[in-house]
């Protein structure tokens, strides 16, 4: 798929996936797609965890019981690091943000689906019990940011709606 065609194609897709899996070779194209993103100072602060046991899968739909996570062939989950690019100054927001655009992207241009949850980890401790599900060690720099359950959906959808171009795009000026 042309990359303007998965920008525009590319939406949050919350609900169920069908029962086709989800090839390795995939799931790794996507991971690589993640993982060439840019990062400041190219200090590359995000790593993946690509969860596809069912075992695991199924904690993680115990854990947030939704119908995106509860039929999720695979899981992505979006670790990164908090340390510092250069002085006291941490790109990791940044960093992440990039790579998982990347892989959405990615994701929409191979025919998956998917939803990027962060909002969702930050009550009730699920970041730090995914943390536990993957055995992540270092939590001093390390944090569970972001999940990426992926699937064949269901149903499509078109993309939400924007505000229009002229209200968030000027040419030479500003708001
Ligand atoms: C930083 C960030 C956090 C998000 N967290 C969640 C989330 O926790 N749960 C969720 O359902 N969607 C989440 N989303 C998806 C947004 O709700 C979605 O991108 C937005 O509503 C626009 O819809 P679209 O992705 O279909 O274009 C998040 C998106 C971003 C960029």
């Amino acid at each position: 798929m042309d990359l303007f065609e998965a920008v525009k194609r590319r939406h949050s897709y919350r609900g169920a996936f069908k029962t086709d899996p989800v090839p390795e070779a995939d799931l790794y194209k996507i991971a690589e797609a993640g993982v060439r993103a840019p990062s400041g100072c190219n200090k590359q602060t995000t790593h993946l965890c690509i969860v596809s046991d069912p075992e695991k899968l199924r904690a993680f739909a115990r854990l947030l019981p939704r119908p995106v996570v509860e039929t999720a062939q695979a899981i992505f989950v979006v670790v990164t690091d908090n340390r510092p690019a250069y002085g006291d100054t941490s790109f990791e927001s940044q960093d992440y943000g990039a790579a998982v655009e990347n892989m959405l992207l990615a994701v929409t241009a191979l025919g998956y689906a998917t939803v990027w949850l962060d909002g969702a980890l930050r009550r009730d401790g699920i970041a730090e019990t995914i943390a536990d599900l993957i055995g992540l060690k270092d939590r001093e720099h390390f944090t569970v940011s972001v999940i990426l359950p992926i699937g064949v959906p269901e149903e499509t959808h078109p993309q939400h709606s924007r505000l229009p171009l002229d209200e968030r795009v000027f040419l030479n000026t500003m708001l």
